[in-house]
């Protein structure tokens, strides 16, 4: 049927669980045919909002139309659209950013309330009644499991050779739970298709509209010299023997600096690589292309227009060493332990003892969200965090004498880079972390600042194991709020 007819079916104020895993797999006509009817309900002066349920970030056809139509009342779990933002920042749509491998479990254990539709885009359906997934799997199982409907959507644009390279395997509920029988990152362990009751479809539209993920921008200088000090970090471990020569399984985070290190690896000695990991994006095709990277368990393809073009132009090249999971297993705490991950997340500040701003710029404007970044840092082998040592012009410095949100505590934090250096963390006390971080990590112009905060903290009467001047912590980023810049 139509997208508008299939939108008709779409109840104001219920919930909706979406496909879609960053610009990849997510619904791309039924979103945009609701945005519509919302934008009519309201020029009609009718109240119109539904709660939106994805896998992670999806594209503007979805996010974006929704939010422009002021259309979205509550969302979860990981946004990355502009105006979404904006609405979430100015208090016009509640939103909960929580970790991605927990969201199948709140919504089976009822805690999310009910799932009303589930709205999933699909490569195909057999003639068995097996849905084919497409270029993401996130929570689609569970949707399909808990909505009381189902809506389709048959993309043509993704490439039927995507049968077969899915494995889905969910892990129910307590106490009914078994170990995941995975134990190295190309196992298959589930079944390569979605299943869904018949009698629960309403509605299958046909769709030929690509992916949209936004394509990297060239890695700046900073970025080079970030993935640099962490091969140089990796070899180290290596000629230790704490890592082995192919290195562990391999996770990148999202956005422009986590591609940028995949690229600088590419001029690594590295071998037989593989990854676990949620997001496979650019740079990761490019070390399988370069015959480094064996292997890559993924939720999802975040990949350029031009690197889905390459894939789906050469998908027999690729297609036995790529699987895609649900994002309950692809961010399984369980599983990401027993591999031994390599988990390499940006960042958008550290403090001097190494906790972790992931997602609230000066402490409260939601950027994107913690996405899969606390699946991966507190359960990861080794856990690093990496940006530049400034952001917005030299403005703002990402080491901070105190982070004005914590997303990641400094347990899970164990490596930190950015172009000045690199910070070996792991065994040292507060104090010697501190030490580390101020003559490793910090930008020049903002290093004496630091040193002198700490050495005052040091100080401080009331002292402490990790010295902090309460009155001044967050004093850099009242600066910045009030000048535009955290320098003096
Ligand atoms: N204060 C304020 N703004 C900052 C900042 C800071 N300390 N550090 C970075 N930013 C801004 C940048 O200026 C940029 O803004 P712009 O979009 O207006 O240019 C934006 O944050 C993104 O930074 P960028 O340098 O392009 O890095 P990125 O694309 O690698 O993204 C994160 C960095 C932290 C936003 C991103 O990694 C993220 O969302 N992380 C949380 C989720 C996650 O880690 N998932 C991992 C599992 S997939």
């Amino acid at each position: 049927m139509s997208a508008e007819a299939a939108a008709a079916m779409i109840a104001p104020g219920s919930t909706v669980g979406m496909s879609g895993f960053t610009g990849s797999g997510y619904p791309k006509a039924v979103p945009l045919a609701l945005a519509a009817r919302i934008e009519a309900a309201h020029a009609a002066g009718q109240a119109f909002q539904v709660r939106v349920w994805t896998g992670a970030s999806t594209g503007p056809e979805l996010d974006g139309a929704l939010a422009r139509a002021n259309g979205v009342e509550f969302r979860l779990p990981y946004n990355s659209d502009p105006i979404a933002r904006d609405r979430i920042n100015r208090g016009e749509m509640e939103y909960f950013d929580l970790h991605l491998s927990q969201v199948a479990p709140l919504a089976l254990q009822g805690f999310l309330g009910p799932l009303d539709t589930a709205l999933i885009e699909v490569t195909g359906v057999t003639a068995d009644g097996d849905l084919i997934p497409s270029s993401s799997v996130g929570n689609n199982q569970t949707w399909l499991d808990r909505a009381s409907q189902v809506i389709l959507e048959v993309n043509r644009w993704q490439n039927p050779a995507l049968e077969g390279m899915h494995d889905i395997y969910t892990v129910g509920l307590p106490p009914h739970r078994q170990p995941i029988p995975l134990v190295r990152p190309g196992d298959r362990i589930g079944s390569p298709y979605l299943r869904c009751r018949a009698d629960r479809i309403v509605a299958v539209i046909e769709t030929d509209t690509p992916d949209r993920n936004q394509a990297f921008r060239p890695p700046a200088a900073a970025e080079t010299a970030i993935a640099g000090h962490l091969i140089a970090f990796f070899e180290h471990e290596v000629a230790r023997g704490r890592l082995p020569p192919g290195l562990l399984p391999l996770q990148s985070g999202v956005g422009n600096i986590a591609n940028a290190v995949l690229s600088g690896l590419l001029a690594s000695r590295f071998e037989g690589m593989s990854a676990y990991t949620e997001v496979l994006q650019d740079g990761m095709l490019e070390l399988m292309d370069a015959g480094k990277l064996d292997t890559a368990s993924t939720t999802a393809l975040s990949l350029s227009p031009a690197a889905a073009a390459r894939l789906n132009a050469e998908m027999d090249l690729y297609r036995h060493r790529l699987i895609l999971r649900p994002q309950e297993i692809s961010n399984s705490p369980e599983v990401i332990r027993r591999l031994g991950c390599l988990a390499m997340n940006g960042m958008l500040e550290a403090d001097i003892y190494g906790a972790v701003n992931s997602t609230h710029v000066m402490g409260s404007r939601m950027q994107n969200g913690i996405g899969g970044s606390g699946d991966f840092a507190r359960n990861a082998y080794i856990s690093i965090f990496m940006a530049p040592s400034t952001a917005k012009g030299g403005k703002i410095s990402t080491l901070v004498p105190k982070v004005s949100h914590v997303d990641h505590i400094n347990q899970d934090v164990q490596v930190v880079v950015t172009e000045q250096g690199l910070a070996d963390l792991r065994g040292l006390s507060p104090r010697q972390r501190a030490r580390t971080l101020i003559a490793n990590c910090a930008h020049p112009d903002y290093r004496p600042g630091l040193q002198d905060y700490y050495d005052r903290a040091l100080r401080d009467p009331y002292g402490g194991q990790a010295p902090c001047l309460l009155a001044e912590a967050l004093s850099w980023h009242q600066r910045y709020v009030e000048t535009g810049s955290m320098l003096p």
